[in-house]
């Protein structure tokens, strides 16, 4: 089975992404064929600073190496570092009614808030299309607001398909319903919008300030808390196995300890469920050129993978 997930670069990955996203991907490198890339294209929608996109970019690839992300299972790359994409992006336009892209929420949702779209927000999905069609992906894991994007490439794969035979093949989307959402500091669900994330990377005394600011009961000290519904030990159940959750509940019952116990409880789990991956990080960030070799390779990779379908689909089309 092959999955294949495209990474906006869009800065400091938190636990919601950690949890909601990138785990999954990484414990899929032991079953499927595992492709990732990062989407420096599609960033270019909202992001117009080339040393920020520089940056954000090598910066993703080296979180999701750091994170688990293995290279010599799975294929990693850069979106641009393959162009046959942009090229499968056109051919892809002339079999995309207009209809179906003034429908997509990205485009729909921005024009009726009154914020003027490019051209680049309007066509995002049929680059997506490209992305997901040009490797003969099977599955496309997705959060659900993507779940439009993927129908988008189902329909567009169907009409080249019935133009001009059995070509592309036509891929699924999953959504994991297993996974919660990720609760925010807030109780709210936790996102870079909100400002209400913990940081998988941010430096400990960073990282336990925004836990200090985790929304909780005031409570006296000595009375017994309530763990279910607690914003704090909504977090780290993610982090526990069940001894742990259960000597975990037992405190909160007990009235021994506040909730800023429990902060500082959940923040040194936190720091040793992430140490390893932290040492990784250091590991790549002093190592750059290995990082970009790592992604050459992928990009390598990947052009094999597209060459051949590239061959089929001009072969059809007439280029
Ligand atoms: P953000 O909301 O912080 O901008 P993104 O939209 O970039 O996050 O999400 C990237 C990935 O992480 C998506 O697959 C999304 O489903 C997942 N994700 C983000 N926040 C959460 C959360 N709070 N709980 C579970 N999954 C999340
Ligand atoms: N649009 C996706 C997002 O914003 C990123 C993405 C681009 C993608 N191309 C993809 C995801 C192909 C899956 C498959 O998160």
């Amino acid at each position: 089975m092959r999955l294949l997930t495209g990474v906006q670069a869009s800065g400091d990955l938190h636990i919601g992404n950690y949890f909601g996203s990138i785990k999954a991907m990484v414990d899929a490198q032991n079953r499927d064929d595992v492709l990732i890339f990062i989407a420096n294209y599609h960033a270019m929608t909202t992001v117009q600073d080339g040393d920020r996109l520089r940056s954000l970019t090598r910066q993703t690839a080296i979180d999701f190496l750091s994170l688990g992300i293995d290279p010599d299972r799975s294929t990693l790359w850069v979106q641009s570092d393959v162009k046959d994409v942009l090229e499968l992006y056109w051919i892809l336009s002339s079999y995309t009614p207009m209809g179906l892209l003034e429908r997509a929420h990205s485009y729909k949702d921005k024009s009726a808030k009154g914020i003027s779209a490019s051209h680049s927000l309007f066509s995002y999905p049929v680059l997506m299309a490209a992305d997901i069609l040009l490797f003969n992906s099977d599955i496309i894991p997705v959060g659900k607001d993507q779940i439009q994007h993927v129908e988008i490439a189902r329909d567009i794969a169907i009409k080249f398909n019935n133009a001009h035979g059995d070509i592309l093949r036509i891929p699924e989307f999953r959504v994991d319903s297993s996974v919660a959402t990720v609760p925010g500091i807030d109780g709210a669900k936790m996102s870079k919008s909100y400002g209400n994330t913990i940081n998988i990377f941010d430096e400990p005394k960073k990282r336990l300030k925004s836990i200090k600011k985790i929304v909780t009961e005031v409570v006296p000290l000595e009375e017994p808390k309530e763990f279910e519904g607690c914003n704090v030990y909504n977090i780290a159940r993610l982090f526990l196995d069940k001894e742990e959750l259960r000597d975990l509940q037992a405190r909160y019952k007990t009235g021994l300890e506040g909730h800023g116990h429990f902060k500082l409880y959940l923040a040194d789990v936190i720091e040793s469920y992430f140490a390893p991956f932290v040492e990784k990080r250091e590991y790549y960030l002093s190592h750059l050129d290995e990082v970009d070799a790592i992604l050459h390779n992928g990009a390598k990779k990947a052009k094999e993978i597209s060459a051949k379908t590239m061959q089929k689909v001009k072969e059809v089309v007439g280029i």
